[in-house]
Order: structure tokens, then C-alpha cells, then sequence
């Protein structure tokens, strides 16, 4: 059943400092992360959070389209501009974020969750979330850092063609989400583990990979124009994937996963 976002009910629930305590609410978006990396309309402030209950051009990784039927998701950014979380480890905050999500929702409702590399949310083998994280810079430094995140919960139906096959909360639970509580939840995780980035990044690589079923695995690589095969080793300190062939470990930057 489609409802309202409450902002009040996800305020009460909300136990950050920084992340989301400045919010944008929209009915409708082209982009909740083309909004926030765009200064003028966003403004600067550090872990502003954007959500619309539709996006009209909402992007997943390669370009690819994110669906989502107004009102019953989670479809929201949240800005970055605090240069101390720009570092050496700066890739790893694509984990942290599908690790709080995952965190999140094996904290409210016991579910197992999978993390596919390098930033999908499992569920029984299907995507029940996705993250995009987008950056500006000028010259060599990172301006802004938009982590875009899409939260299939109280949707049902999916139609169209994936790469993944999709899942929702609801389908998974069989319960409808209060999506405040949900939000709430994933940000206070979230808040945490970005902490952790810098200043304990082997926690991140350890609770993601704790939770990726792939590794060890036989598996194909394709970044679009070329498909790699070989053995998932593991993943390095940035989150690189270093896929083994026979005696040779090769570092891939971006790519979808497969077993073969
Ligand atoms: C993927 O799995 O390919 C990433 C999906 C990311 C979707 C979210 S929805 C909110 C934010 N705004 C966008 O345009 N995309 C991200």
C-alpha cells in the first residue's frame, strides 16, 4: 500500500549527528543523485539526504535505468563534502554503504543477506538494493560525493529485464515495511560504518566479505566489451577484485559477477 514518507516518524528514529539531519523530500526527481551533485541546487551542507518517491531518470551502475513504483521504495542520496572522508580508502565507501544497507536489514528483520561485488544487496539471490556513488572534483580534488541508494521494500511486481533478478522486503518478509524505521535505521548504521573507513577499513572489508558468497568461486567478469574468467581470490584493501587465473591474479576495477 502506497503512503506518504512521514518525516516526523523517521526523524524520532533517527540517532545520527551528521547524516541526514539536513533533508530534502520531493514528490517527484529526475535524479535524487543528479540533484545532489549539482551545488546550486543542493546547496553544501555535509550529509544532506535526498529522497523523491519517483524518479523520472533514475540511474543504476552502466548506465543501466533504475525502476521504481512511487511511493513504496526507498529511492535517496546523501551528500558528502567533508574532504576528510575523501582518503586513501576513499573507494571503500561503496562497501560501507551496501554493507549498512545489508546491516540495516538483518537488523529489523533477521534476513540473510548477500553482498554481490561490488555493491549489490542480496536476497535469496535476488537485488534488493542497489548503490551508485557518484563524485565532482576540480582538478584532482574531490568536491562532492553523492551516494545514491534504491531500496526495493513494498514493491511486489517488477517488470522489464534485469541483470539481476529483483526482490523486495515485502516479498522477502512477506510484511509490509514501515520505510521511516527502515531509513532511520540504514543511516544510523551507515553513519557508523563510514567511520570506519578511515579509521578501521579492515572492518568493512571483513564484514563484506563475511557476507559475499562469491569468493573462492569460479566466476565471469564483463565490463560491457570484454568478459574475464577465473577464480574470485578476494578483494584487495581499495575493494578491487583480483581475479585469479591459474597461477596469475589480475585487479579488476569494475565489472558484473557471475558464476560460471
Ligand atoms: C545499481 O544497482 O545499478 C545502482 C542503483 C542505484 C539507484 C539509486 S536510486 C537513488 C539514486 N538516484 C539515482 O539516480 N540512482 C540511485
Amino acid at each position: 500500500m502506497e503512503s506518504a514518507f512521514n518525516l516526523e516518524n523517521f526523524d524520532i528514529k533517527l540517532d545520527t549527528e551528521i547524516i541526514g539531519r539536513n533533508i530534502i523530500y520531493t514528490d517527484e526527481a529526475s535524479s535524487t543523485n543528479s540533484f545532489l551533485l549539482d551545488p546550486s541546487s543542493a546547496g553544501n551542507i555535509n550529509g544532506t539526504i535526498f529522497i523523491a518517491e519517483k524518479q523520472t531518470k533514475g540511474r543504476g551502475r552502466k548506465d543501466r535505468q533504475w525502476y521504481s513504483t512511487k511511493g513504496l521504495n526507498l529511492t535517496f542520496s546523501i551528500l558528502l563534502t567533508d574532504k576528510r572522508y575523501f582518503t586513501r580508502h576513499f573507494n571503500l565507501i561503496n562497501f560501507a554503504t551496501a554493507l549498512s544497507t545489508a546491516i540495516a536489514i538483518e537488523n529489523l528483520f533477521q534476513s540473510k543477506t548477500e553482498l554481490k561485488w561490488p555493491n549489490d544487496v542480496l536476497i535469496n539471490n535476488k537485488k534488493v538494493a542497489g548503490v551508485l556513488i557518484e563524485s565532482s572534483s576540480k582538478g584532482e580534488k574531490i568536491e562532492r560525493v553523492v551516494i545514491g541508494i534504491g531500496i526495493n521494500v513494498n514493491q511486489t511486481s517488477f517488470q522489464g529485464s534485469y541483470n539481476v533478478n529483483p526482490t523486495s522486503l515485502k516479498i522477502e518478509t512477506g510484511e509490509n515495511i514501515d520505510r521511516e524505521t527502515l531509513l532511520a535505521e540504514l543511516l544510523n548504521v551507515f553513519e557508523e560504518t563510514l567511520g570506519q573507513v578511515n579509521s578501521n577499513y579492515k572492518w568493512i572489508l571483513k564484514e563484506w566479505k563475511e557476507r559475499c558468497g562469491m569468493i573462492g568461486e569460479r566466476i565471469s567478469v564483463s565490463d560491457g566489451e570484454n568478459t574475464k574468467n577465473g577464480i574470485f581470490d578476494d578483494i584487495d584493501e581499495n575493494g578491487f577484485m583480483l581475479l585469479r587465473k591459474k597461477d596469475k591474479i589480475e585487479k579488476i576495477y569494475f565489472g558484473d559477477v557471475s558464476i560460471v
